[in-house]
């Protein structure tokens, strides 16, 4: 018995509907603008844990390391700003709504956290550690505030 080719390309879509774990008439629609904002924040998250790494003793105290790990959190706090400006929105964002409700207060806890990375000292690891917590707290105060619960 001969399969049907049309057959065979739904059972290939069928497998590909399935494994994807997505409804066929829910697409997975991504903002551009949301995804370049997470971008954003995955990188300072990249960053910070390579300091936190250091302070926790699970990596090597390496000042430059250290130094380039503070630019690039930095540089993703200092795009920030630009990256939410917008009440860009998808299924898949967590950010409330509150950020545009209010964008001043938004901006001042961008800042706080702009002020706690230019604090990082990377001179030794007590520095580091001594100057860890404060990032740390920005990013969560900001978290708790203004990204929803998974
Ligand atoms: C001024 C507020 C603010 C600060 C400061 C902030 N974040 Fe975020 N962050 C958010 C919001 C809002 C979201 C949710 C964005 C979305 O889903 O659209 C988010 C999302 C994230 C995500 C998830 C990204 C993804 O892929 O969905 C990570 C990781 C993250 N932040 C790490 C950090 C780290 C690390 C810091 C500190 C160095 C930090 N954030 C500082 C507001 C902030």
């Amino acid at each position: 018995m001969r399969r049907h080719p049309t057959g065979l390309a739904l059972c290939a879509l069928l497998a590909v509907w399935l494994l994807s774990g997505v409804r066929a008439d829910e697409p997975v629609v991504r903002d551009e603008a949301v995804l370049a904002r997470q971008a954003t924040m995955k990188s300072a998250k990249a960053a910070l844990a390579v300091l936190a790494e250091m302070s926790a003793l699970r990596r090597n105290f390496d000042r430059a390391a250290a130094r380039a790990a503070r630019a690039r959190l930095q540089e993703a706090l200092a795009d920030l700003p630009d990256r939410f400006e917008q009440p860009y929105s998808d299924r898949h964002t967590r950010a409330r709504p509150e950020i545009w409700e209010n964008w001043p207060a938004f901006l001042r806890s961008a800042e706080t956290a702009q002020e706690a990375a230019r604090g990082l000292r990377t001179s030794s690891l007590p520095a580091l550690r001594r100057s860890l917590p404060a990032m740390m707290s920005a990013c969560l105060a900001c978290h708790s505030r203004y990204r929803t619960e998974r």
